[in-house]
């Protein structure tokens, strides 16, 4: 019987028995695999030549049991066939992307995603004859309008980073199939317990381990699951550019991932309540968070998910500055550019990943400086919405706002939204 998702993150991709009967799978830390005599070597060589399925290493560039481990777990709690690990999420985006595409052809992607992997595409592929063209989020008739005869691969975020926006899976698929392109779908922000694209059709899922799946903001790793064939193509490639993921780091993935669910589940309610406490602020001018009603994509989100993360980005009505200084009085929430981990981090969007534009050409591509992105930790929800009321009626007359909007005064979030 399938085990639940609880019970998958402790146990799946584990030996029920492990060395010495140690309870917890050991770090193998080491480079390289020796081999007992030469019909032992010849034996290896055969069975890698006909594509056997080989139960043991031959060198850590290729494998290591730690990490095969956290690949078995984690092709497990995503429903596929196999899982490659890496040195960061951007080594798992990068690399499968190597994997799928050559001079000549041609990736669609979405907009609204992370930075670094629109560089990637726009300013390395272009470098060796790779065409790309960005769709926006959400509009299906452009993501196949913009298919093309050499068009290998469609990428996108979901839920994207900052605004949290949801890709229709059955639509995309639907359109990819019908082209014969493969899909990419980078499931960070939801991770397994959140959503499962492959279930839909998707070709690949690629997470940033580095996040939610190592959970405590001490690790960088990257994964990528799919089919045994598709995925077999990664890691051969992994094999030649050399990114992987190692021993030490594959172990604290290992343990972190045992508590994923239940981290989740807290970060996903908590994120809740706090989406709907911004969201009657009057300070707040909009929230977006997959959850509410009011995020274009709620009716696709709670269709396809089942939880809407642990990531909340709002928008304060002031400038640059004034949203510095209502991130500078938060107390509990570091500064800092990540999510996922127990500890709560906070971001100013325009100043974090966009600084080197102005505020104008911000404005064009939809960052507004009064965006404020909030990666919910496993602190206590309580805390952080006194947080977070705190920061705001220091940086804003919340008591004359709430006044003018609905003439009661000062509304507590603590009496509003305490469960
Ligand atoms: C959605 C998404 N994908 C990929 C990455 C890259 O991951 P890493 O920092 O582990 O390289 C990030 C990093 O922030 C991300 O947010």
């Amino acid at each position: 019987m399938a085990k639940k998702l609880s019970t998958q993150v402790v146990h799946a991709g584990e030996k029920r028995v492990k060395s010495h009967h140690a309870l917890t799978t050991p770090i193998y830390q080491t480079s390289t695999y020796t081999f007992e005599n030469t019909q032992d070597m010849v034996d290896f060589m055969e069975a890698r030549l006909w594509g056997d399925e080989i139960e043991r290493e031959e060198y850590g560039r290729y494998g290591n049991p730690t990490a095969a481990a956290v690949e078995a777990k984690l092709a497990q709690l995503d429903g596929g066939e196999a899982a490659c690990l890496f040195s960061s999420g951007m080594a798992a985006v990068t690399t499968t992307l190597l994997s799928l595409l050559g001079a000549g052809s041609h990736i669609i992607y979405t907009n609204d995603s992370y930075r670094r992997t629109r560089q990637f595409i726009t300013q390395f592929l272009s470098r060796y004859g790779v065409e790309s063209t960005q769709v926006p989020m959400g509009d299906y008739a452009a993501l196949e309008a913009a298919i093309q005869p050499n068009t290998k691969v469609i990428l996108s975020e979901s839920p994207t980073n900052p605004y949290l926006r949801v890709l229709d899976l059955e639509k995309l698929v639907a359109i990819a199939q019908k082209h014969g392109v493969k899909t990419v779908i980078d499931s960070t922000f939801a991770t397994p317990i959140n959503q499962r694209p492959l279930e839909f059709g998707v070709d690949f899922v690629v997470h940033s381990a580095t996040k939610y799946l190592g959970g405590h903001n001490d690790l960088l790793a990257g994964v990528v699951i799919g089919s045994g064939y598709m995925v077999g193509a990664v890691r051969d490639l992994r094999g030649i550019l050399g990114d992987v993921s190692d021993p030490q780091t594959a172990y604290l993935l290992l343990r972190g991932i045992k508590t994923l669910e239940l981290r989740v589940q807290r970060q996903n309610d908590t994120a809740a309540r706090i989406a709907h406490f911004l969201a009657q602020h009057p300070a707040v001018r909009r929230v977006y968070y997959p959850g509410l009603a009011s995020h274009p994509d709620h009716t696709v989100a709670a269709a396809q998910m089942s939880g809407f993360g642990g990531v909340v980005s709002f928008e304060l009505d002031t400038d640059f500055e004034g949203t510095g200084q209502f991130i500078d009085r938060l107390e509990i929430p570091y500064i800092g550019p990540s999510l996922g981990g127990v500890e709560s981090l906070v971001e100013q969007v325009a100043l974090v990943s966009y600084f080197d534009l102005s505020t104008e050409e911000r404005m064009a591509i939809g960052i507004s400086d009064g965006l404020v992105r909030l990666a919910v930790g496993i602190e206590a929800a309580d805390d952080l919405l006194a947080d977070l009321a705190q920061a705001l009626d220091k940086s804003f007359n919340t008591e004359t706002l709430f006044q003018a909007v609905n003439g009661s005064g000062k509304v507590s979030p603590m009496v509003l939204y305490r469960r």
